[in-house]
């Protein structure tokens, strides 16, 4: 299933749909062709308790760049337990991350765009093109309200650089619907989300918004909105 038709149909057929119903959908589908990307944020949290519910054995996995913050390990840790799952890790390339700070230095990522690009390649991109062995889709917490970046973005695609399908149930969810679902489910979360940090990644480039200021203002907060994005939702 790839083509733009497939992909369109799919589209229409599932706009007003529930998120659940989505995954419901999808997780049939493609079983264990299919795995949900998740970086522990608020969004991949509402997906994997739905996904637990749908079914625990789902793959989930989670980049683990070496950098994230203590909170998100320990997160990883709290989820596994209430949910009865096991979350998979990916680790960078270890012979990479040595050649790469050898050459620009641990914190690379604040002195060019271009060297925050190889961090990310390094140390997300090239372990996410493993995790993607063996699957056929994935799952992301994506919000078309997070970013300038994702206004285009649908609930369902063909991630042509990937060459998956890839599936966005939270889509049109705005952070408040997100917030409601994780009260309401009593679901795990992240406690700096407590802290002013509405949107968390590696600890080095990721810090407090004051309150009403952008939710992603807080990422790589050193570069300009438009090259706010890690390359993993290149499109
Ligand atoms: S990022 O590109 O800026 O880092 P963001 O933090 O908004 O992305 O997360 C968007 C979605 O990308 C998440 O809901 C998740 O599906 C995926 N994602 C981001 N970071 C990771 C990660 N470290 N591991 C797995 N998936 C991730
Ligand atoms: Fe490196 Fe920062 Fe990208 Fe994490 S977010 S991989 S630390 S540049």
């Amino acid at each position: 299933m790839n083509t733009e038709l497939d992909i369109a149909r799919l589209n229409e057929q599932y706009a007003t749909a529930s998120a659940d119903e989505v995954l419901r959908h999808f997780l049939a589908r493609f079983g264990e062709r299919v795995a949900l990307s998740s970086s522990l944020s608020l969004e991949d949290q509402v997906l994997t308790d739905m996904i637990a519910r749908l079914n625990p054995v789902t793959r989930i996995f989670t980049l683990d760049t070496g950098r994230l913050f203590p909170e998100t390990y320990r997160l990883i840790d709290r989820t596994n337990k209430r949910y009865g799952i096991a979350i998979d890790l990916f680790f960078p390339d270890h012979a990479r991350v040595e050649e790469m700070v050898r050459a620009d230095g641990i914190n690379l990522f604040y002195d060019s765009v271009e060297k925050r690009k190889r961090c990310c390649q390094v140390r997300k991109l090239e372990p996410l093109r493993r995790a993607f062995r063996g699957l056929e889709a994935w799952i992301c917490g994506l919000r078309r309200e997070q970013s300038v970046t994702r206004q285009e973005m649908q609930l369902i695609e063909w991630d042509e650089v990937n060459q998956l399908v890839k599936i966005n149930p939270l889509i049109e969810w705005s952070e408040e619907e997100v917030r409601a679902y994780i009260a309401e489910h009593n679901v795990p979360y992240n406690k700096l989300h407590d802290e002013g940090y509405p949107s968390i990644g590696c600890e080095p480039c990721t810090r407090a918004v004051a309150p009403g200021d952008d939710p992603r203002a807080g990422r790589w907060w050193w570069e300009s909105p438009l090259h706010k994005e890690c390359g993993l939702h290149r499109r």
